[in-house]
């Protein structure tokens, strides 16, 4: 049975070769949870990699929760699973309905294409100066370094109303949560010594204590910004203090993984590069289908509410169900020579924003970055080539890119 849970595989890129033999032979298959990378085994889970299966899963909230066992493939301490829970990502209907209806005001097309105009220029200064270093030195840049990371918490910073000055400790925060598997990554350790979960109370408190204090700050001074309007809102301190950390992590390393993986697709195609830049295709178009191939997420878990049966496997209550959004955008039953990146792809049903009541909150702003910085290296960027291979994080939760050397011109 191939494996697809090693965190180590994916710095090596998305094992195609494992998913198509999952979703062929064993479109549900059964998963070891070994103790791994310093973190302790796990009872194992069910791998759901095609994208009829996946849709399946992630439409039907009550018979796969996100609540029961949170959203992540690793057990929370059972002692901080109701803390866990009180995010909306690991809420249920109808609970969560409640919360979503309330941040889905701070998070309107309107509110969001406001802060299109001040992307457009950060897009645009990042990219030619990288352009100009890559001039004057050897023709060559790490676009990740020198373009994306700050891209992509610039953008997010601004959209939550965090002051500059502050955003240095919002990037330690989430590289914190997310980078946790990945070796280059010092370990935070708890009061025993060995590495403490990034996502426990303990190690969230500094966080918590910056949102309440950032919410007080804008119930005197709003802005036009989303934690003003949860500021405002009907939510208590704790689900507040919540809040901040889901967006601070969904909305930074997502848009930092998607921003270099469509550049990095876009380097090694040139002849879709061209059709891109001779305005043969629309950039958001292109968008899609740079989501489909590179997805920012690689996975997400739900847990049996119910025993039942799917694809002939008997899935008990209690069980982790994880889908690989990963496979489900890469499933010859649904897209046409999946490995073939086609700019123009029509329909693109891809999964990256996941599907069902919990689909991507942030879906409209992080199109909107994406297809800003590829109109802006348009024009700020010569044509441009890999200059050696990417560095990957090692994680099987973001498919994320530590470096992308570019070769300009
Ligand atoms: C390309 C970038 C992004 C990708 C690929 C992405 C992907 C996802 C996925 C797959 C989910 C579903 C989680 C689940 O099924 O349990 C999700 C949920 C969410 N995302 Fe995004 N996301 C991106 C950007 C953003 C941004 C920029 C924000 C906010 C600024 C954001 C905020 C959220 C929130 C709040 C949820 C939870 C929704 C809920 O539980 O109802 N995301 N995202």
């Amino acid at each position: 049975m191939p494996d697809v849970f090693d965190p180590r595989l994916y710095a090596r890129g998305i094992p195609h070769d494992a998913f198509r033999e999952l979703r062929d032979r064993h479109p549900v298959a059964r998963q070891d949870e070994y103790a791994v990378l310093g973190w302790p085994a796990g009872p194992g889970f069910w791998a759901v990699t095609r994208h009829g299966d996946v849709v399946r899963v992630l439409k039907d909230a009550r018979r796969y929760s996100s609540h029961l066992g949170a959203t992540q493939i690793r057990d929370p301490d059972p002692a901080d699973l109701p803390f866990i829970r009180r995010m909306m990502l690991n809420q249920d209907p109808p609970g969560h309905g409640r919360l979503r209806r309330l941040v889905s005001r701070a998070f309107t097309p309107a509110r969001t294409g406001r802060f299109e105009a001040v992307a457009r220029t950060r897009a645009r200064d990042l990219l030619t100066a990288a352009s100009a270093a890559a001039r004057a030195g050897d023709g060559t840049v790490d676009a990740v370094r020198a373009v994306t990371d700050e891209y992509a918490l610039l953008n997010l910073t601004d959209l939550l109303g965090v002051p500059k000055s502050d955003r240095g400790l919002l990037l330690t925060w989430t590289e914190r949560v997310i980078a946790y598997q990945d070796p280059d990554e010092p370990p935070v350790l708890g009061p025993d010594g060995t590495p403490a979960n990034p996502r426990s109370p303990a190690m969230l408190g500094e966080m918590f204590d910056y949102a309440r204090n950032l919410a007080a700050y804008k119930r005197d001074r709003p802005g036009d910004d989303v934690l003003t309007s949860l500021a405002h809102a009907d939510l208590s301190d704790g689900e507040l203090e919540m809040f901040f950390f889901l967006l601070t992590v969904a909305g930074n390393d997502t848009v930092r993984s998607a921003a270099p993986g469509g550049l990095l697709a876009l380097a090694t195609h040139q002849d879709e590069q061209r059709r891109l830049r001779d305005g043969r295709i629309a950039v958001d178009t292109a968008v899609e289908e740079l989501l489909r191939v590179h997805p920012p997420v690689l996975h997400f878990r739900r847990t049996a509410a119910e025993d039942h049966v799917l694809h002939g496997r008997h899935v008990r209550r209690g069980d982790k169900v994880v889908v690989f959004h990963a496979s489900a955008n890469h499933d010859e039953r649904v897209f046409p020579d999946p490995h073939r990146l086609d700019l123009a792809r029509s329909p693109n049903p891809h999964v990256s924003f996941g599907d069902g009541p919990h689909v991507c909150l942030g879906a409209h702003f992080a199109r909107l970055q994406l297809r800003v910085l590829h109109e802006e290296a348009l024009s700020a960027l010569p044509p441009y080539e890999p200059a050696g291979p990417p560095r990957r994080l090692v994680s099987h939760f973001i498919n994320g890119l530590k470096s992308l050397p570019l070769r300009l011109g």
